[in-house]
């Protein structure tokens, strides 16, 4: 295995499995973190004011109008803790983000997932449908993970005007860096006028902070009232205040480098095709992808590419039993991830340079 990895000019395991970004913060913002150091004997700023001020300027809103929490999770839990209680519901599609369900366990509430299309993107009639006087919370996941599938702004404003006003809707955009369509931020518009509806995004992804913790939602001051409510007060640390403060001051940097793994996606895309592997069109930084020979496993492509280093997602994991997830990862480890696909299902690697495992 290691010398496999070495022929990529890789020297650990290619982890593909949890939609990472493979670069390290911007230098500008490594900077940042590194001069943060010194204030943490201090509490950091409860109200993330200098973070939410940019924010808001990006997204032309009242600083009332943003959360900040110790990643885009935090913000979907509060959402729960605050809407939800015993004899509610939840209302979101299946299969998606696996921590939408927990946010009814969390509150005694009842969670009602409702089975995507059949194109993997979220029926956004049937979850209308299925909206009656218990719904509290509505979450649609856009792109979905783990289909990556991307629904038009269009499609979400209808569904909006579908339901109730007053009913909460939160749109998890996690993946909204990586999203190539001309409408993709127009859902944090309507968010910016819709008091019903939040838009959480997050510095995870594109960023490249998930080890810091730190996302954010768009909404109407009384959607942030209410999860200001329930948050603790310095639910946000120092070091991730003010790496998001940076990175916000950065917009072409970060924006290169989810080209990037756009690009890179196509080119994985590109090559399930010519290797005959069905894959869902992916607006994310992942493709969920099946075994090209139906006779096999999932579970033993998932094994034989652990044997080569390369982690990927069990799609069993998600909801989506027969299908593996993969991160886009560097180019060399798209490149490796790929090779160990050919090798694992016995047709040969697309790159004639790329060295065989
Ligand atoms: C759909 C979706 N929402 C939210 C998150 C969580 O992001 P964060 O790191 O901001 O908590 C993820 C992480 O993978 C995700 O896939």
């Amino acid at each position: 295995m290691a010398e496999v990895l070495a022929g990529y000019g890789l020297d650990a395991v290619v982890k593909l499995a949890s939609n990472e970004s493979p670069f390290p913060p911007l230098p500008e913002v490594s900077a940042v973190i590194a001069d943060g150091l010194d204030g943490l004997n201090r509490y950091p700023d409860g109200a993330a004011r200098a973070l939410r001020g940019a924010l808001a300027d990006r997204h032309s809103v009242d600083p009332s109008q943003v959360a900040v929490g110790n990643g885009s999770c935090e913000i979907i839990v509060h959402a729960g803790a605050a809407l939800l209680d015993p004899g509610t519901t939840i209302i979101h599609a299946d299969p998606s983000f696996a921590m939408y369900p927990h946010l009814a366990a969390a509150s005694g509430a009842r969670s009602v997932a409702v089975p995507l299309a059949p194109d993997g993107g979220h029926d956004l009639d049937a979850m209308a449908a299925a909206v009656d006087e218990r719904t509290r919370l509505v979450i649609i996941c856009n792109p979905n993970n783990p289909t990556g599938v991307y629904r038009a702004a269009d499609e979400v404003e209808r569904f909006l005007n579908l339901i109730p006003d007053d009913l909460a809707v939160l749109v998890d955009e996690a993946y909204y860096d990586f999203v190539s369509e001309p409408d993709r931020g127009r859902v944090a518009v309507l968010a910016r006028t819709r008091p019903n509806l939040l838009v959480t995004r997050t510095f995870s992804k594109a960023y490249g902070l998930c080890g810091l913790r730190v996302g954010y939602g768009i909404g109407s001051a009384g959607w942030v009232g209410a999860l200001d409510a329930v948050r603790q007060p310095f639910n946000t640390n120092h070091l991730a205040q003010v790496a998001a403060l940076e990175s916000l001051r950065h917009p072409a940097a970060i924006q290169a480098r989810a080209d990037e793994a756009i690009a890179e996606r196509e080119r994985v895309a590109d090559a399930f095709i010519l290797m005959g592997v069905p894959f869902t069109r992916s607006h994310g930084n992942f493709i969920l992808m099946e075994p090209p020979d139906p006779g096999m496993d999932a579970r033993v492509l998932h094994e034989g590419l652990l044997q080569r280093g390369i982690i990927v997602r069990d799609g069993s994991a998600l909801g989506c039993p027969g299908t593996l997830r993969v991160t886009i990862g560097a180019p060399l480890e798209n490149d490796a991830f790929l090779a160990a696909l050919a090798a694992v299902v016995g047709t040969t690697t697309l790159r004639g340079d790329a060295p065989q495992p």
